[in-house]
Formats: structure tokens, C-alpha cells, sequence
């Protein structure tokens, strides 16, 4: 970033998303593809940029479509934009979107791009299931067969459990946990209590409410008007609950560990499905072009431990380096966003900001500190807005530039766990 010596800094012009909604709710007839063009366009026409000047496109996606696997390229083939455009995809869990972000950015940076869309999308209400690879290859040496009972005896081949799908599970492939195993064994370990990671979730869904009330939080949203029949428009996140209490999070049954756990429904963020995405430009560019940026990208930086550890505790890592390339520390931020995966996760990061152990474990002799509760998703986060995973990382770059200036703030700090054990962080600052 801005550090290869050439000087350019790399501007966030505007950012803006679908509404987040539950999977298998209102945009359950979207896939992944049509979400990531509903924003893009949206972007552009916000913008009111024209298509040509766009030189690339990156998107991020975790679950793909088997049959159209690099999104950013199905996203930039839409009206709107030149077929010229560099579209490809990339990948890293929960962060995709930030290292769409992170990717175009460094390419600014270094001269060969000027303005660049950058974002992702999800549709968890559309994830492949897949045949079991007795069926899958059963299947192929049927269609090979030359005759209809030569076909008849491959088929008779079959047992009852080749029959049963494959669905992607939210689990680690190297150790079989899953991410709510995961968030389970860091309450345990760094002793977040049950009532803890309530009390969070309350406020997580008191905060989004707020600012959807107010239009904080819509402003960031495009109204979705859903496909085949237009009949029906989402405007905001259908995740929210207004009506959210501490005894009704209370009362939950803890999913991922029945008889001892503390990690509810209550407390994780939801499957959701959404696309979200922003405009990235050199600041000279966005100048000649008569845009007043949201913010310029500081620094960032990722991390990442052994998954088997504390698989979401990664952003501990990324954020004080984060912070150091920016040459800041914690108490010169003014807001702070923190993907919320789960309570358990947040408030295990939280009190790793604190912690000299995890201070060391990052290379630094002191921790970053105590983030400021007041300043820590003020609109709420994941667990009430909702998170599709791709999208996620776009929102918060979005939601962090629009409150910094409304609140007239200078810094924000970003910070996003994702699986695999990895974690980012960014540091951006607004446009003065
Ligand atoms: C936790 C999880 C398994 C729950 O899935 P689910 O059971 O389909 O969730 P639901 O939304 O149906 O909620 C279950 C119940 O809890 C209730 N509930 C959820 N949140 C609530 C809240 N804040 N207050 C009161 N009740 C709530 C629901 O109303 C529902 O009640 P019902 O069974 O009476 O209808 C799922 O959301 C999940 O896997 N989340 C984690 C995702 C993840 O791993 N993300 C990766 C992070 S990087």
C-alpha cells in the first residue's frame, strides 16, 4: 500500500450493498452471480461513473458455483461494464471481499490500475450439493454404457449411502471442527461466559436496529426488488430483530455443544445471503474525476495460526501489525469494526487486544489495548446484520468510512477472523 515509493495512495470512493437476508428466506431465488451484479450496478449508478473507466474487478465468493466458478468474471459481464474489464476471483473465507479489496488496492498502488470495483457476494440458500463419488462415477460409466441393460446393471451397482448428497459443512478440513466447535472452545478457553456473549449479541441487534431506524445503516443498503415477480422489495437487513431480548437470548439451547456449551443461535451470526462491494481509485484519479473519496487505505495486514489452536483469534495477530504499518496506536482510532462471527469470538479477541501473551505471539512487547466499547460496531455487527460470507468484509469497509464521517472521525481500524485460522485487519482514514 502507498508504501512501494511511488507516493500513490489508494482512494475508497463509495461503497454499497444488497440488504442482508437470511438464507432460505426473501433472496433464496438469487444466486451468488446475480447478488454481486445488483451491487455492482448499484455502485456505478450511485457513482454515477461511466463503465469505461472501470479497468478490473475483483470478487471474492466461499461457496462457489461448481458451474461458474470465477464470479468476478460473470459479475463484470453485465451491461454496464466494458468486456475489457480484468475480472477475477479470490478466495480467503470470511476475508474474500477484504482481499478483493486488499488486491485491487495494491495494484493502484503500484500504478498498473486506476479505478477498480472490489467486493463479494453469497448465497448461502444456493450452495451445491453435490453427488457422493460412488454416484458421480456411477454416473459416468452409465453414460458410457452402450446398451439399456448394460446401463440397468452399473445402476444395480448402487447401495442405499451413495444415494446420501455431499453439502459443504462450515467445518475445518484439517481438523473436522466446525466454526461453532471452534467459537465453543474459545469461550472455554479465554472464559467467556454464556451471559457475556448475550449481553453482546443484545447489543449487537440493539445497535443495528438503531441505525436501520435511523438511516445510518440504510444508507449503505440499495432496495432489492426480487426476481421472477418484482413484487416484493427488501430495503433492509430481515435479521434484525427490533424486538431483541436478553431472557429470549437467554433462553436458547446452545448448538454446537448440547450439554456444556454456551454458543447459541442467538449468539452466532446467521447463514445469510448478500453481495456488497466498493469503488477503489488512485487519489489522483478520483481527483481528475471530480470524486471526494469516503477515505484512503492506511495499511492492513493478515495473520494466521494453526486452525487446531484458536481457529477465529488470528485477528489479534493482523491488527497490531495493522496498526504499525499505519504508525498508529489503538488510541488514535476513532471507530472500530470487528466482524462478529460469534460473541464468543469477539469478546475472545477483544480481551487478545489486552493480553501480553498474545502482544508477544505478534512480534510486539505491548498489547494493543483495550478497544473502547463505545466505539466498537456502533451499528451493530455480523451476529444482528447478518454476515454472507464473501460480502462481509465490503460491508464493514463501507459501513466504518460512512460513520467516520458522519461522526467526523480521522481513523478506523477493521478487523475480520475467517477459517482456515486467519485474520485481517486494516486501518483507513477519512478524507479530510
Ligand atoms: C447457529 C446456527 C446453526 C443456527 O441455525 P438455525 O437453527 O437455522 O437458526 P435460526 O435462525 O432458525 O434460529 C434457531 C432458533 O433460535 C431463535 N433465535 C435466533 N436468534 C434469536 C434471538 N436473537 N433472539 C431470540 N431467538 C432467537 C430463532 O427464532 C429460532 O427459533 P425457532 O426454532 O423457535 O424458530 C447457524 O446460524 C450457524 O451455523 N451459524 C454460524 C455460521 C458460521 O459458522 N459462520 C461462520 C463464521 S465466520
Amino acid at each position: 500500500m502507498a508504501t512501494f515509493g511511488n507516493g500513490r495512495r489508494v482512494a475508497i470512493v463509495a461503497g454499497v450493498r444488497t440488504p442482508f437476508a437470511k438464507a432460505g428466506t426473501a433472496f433464496k431465488s438469487l444466486s451468488a452471480i446475480d447478488l454481486g451484479k445488483l451491487c455492482v450496478a448499484e455502485l456505478l449508478q450511485r457513482t454515477n461513473l461511466d463503465g469505461k473507466e472501470v479497468q478490473a474487478l475483483v470478487f471474492g465468493t466461499v461457496v462457489p458455483s461448481v458451474v461458474e466458478p470465477n464470479i468476478a468474471r460473470e459479475v463484470s459481464l453485465m451491461p454496464l461494464l466494458p468486456k475489457g474489464v480484468q475480472s477475477y476471483t479470490v478466495s480467503r473465507a470470511c476475508a474474500s471481499a477484504n482481499q478483493a479489496i486488499t488486491d485491487a488496492a495494491d495494484q493502484i498502488a503500484l500504478g498498473n490500475l486506476e479505478v477498480a470495483i472490489a467486493g463479494g457476494s453469497e448465497s448461502l440458500s444456493n450452495i451445491p450439493i453435490l453427488h457422493s463419488k460412488a454416484m458421480a462415477d456411477t454416473l459416468v460409466a452409465a453414460s458410457k454404457a452402450k446398451t439399456l441393460p448394460a446401463r440397468l446393471k452399473i445402476f444395480a451397482r448402487l447401495r442405499p449411502k451413495d444415494f446420501i448428497p455431499i453439502t459443504p459443512a462450515i467445518a475445518e478440513p484439517t481438523t473436522g471442527e466446525t466454526m461453532g466447535q471452534s467459537a465453543e472452545k474459545m469461550a472455554k478457553l479465554n472464559s467467556i461466559t454464556r451471559e457475556e456473549q448475550d449481553h453482546f449479541a443484545l447489543r449487537s441487534h440493539r445497535l443495528a436496529a438503531a441505525g436501520t431506524a435511523d438511516g445510518r445503516l440504510t444508507a449503505e443498503i440499495m432496495p432489492v426488488y426480487v426476481p421472477p415477480k418484482f413484487e416484493t422489495v427488501l430495503t433492509s437487513d430481515n435479521g434484525i430483530r427490533e424486538d431483541a431480548s436478553y431472557e429470549a437470548l437467554a433462553a436458547l439451547k446452545p448448538v454446537f455443544d448440547r450439554q456444556y456449551g454456551s454458543v447459541t443461535a442467538g449468539n452466532s451470526s446467521p447463514l445469510t445471503d448478500g453481495g456488497a462491494c466498493v469503488l477503489l481509485m488512485s487519489e489522483e484519479k478520483a481527483k481528475a474525476l471530480g470524486y471526494t473519496p469516503l477515505g484512503i487505505i492506511k495499511s492492513y495486514a493478515y495473520a494466521a495460526l494453526d486452525p487446531g489452536e484458536q481457529l477465529l483469534q488470528a485477528p489479534v495477530l493482523a491488527a497490531p501489525v495493522a496498526l504499525k504499518r499505519a504508525g498508529l496506536k489503538l488510541q488514535d482510532i476513532d471507530l472500530v469494526e470487528m466482524h462478529e462471527a460469534f460473541a464468543a469470538q469477539v469478546l475472545s479477541n477483544l480481551k487478545g487486544f489486552e493480553s501480553k501473551y498474545w502482544a508477544e505471539r505478534a512480534g510486539f512487547s505491548e498489547p494493543v489495548g483495550e478497544v473502547d466499547r463505545a466505539k466498537l460496531n456502533v451499528m451493530g455487527g455480523s451476529i444482528a446484520i447478518g454476515h454472507p460470507f464473501g460480502a462481509t468484509g465490503a460491508r464493514i469497509t463501507t459501513t466504518i468510512l460512512n460513520e467516520l464521517r458522519r461522526r467526523d472521525g480521522q481513523f478506523g481500524l477493521m478487523t475480520v477472523c475467517t477459517a482456515g485460522g486467519m485474520g485481517f485487519a486494516m486501518v483507513v482514514e477519512r478524507n479530510q
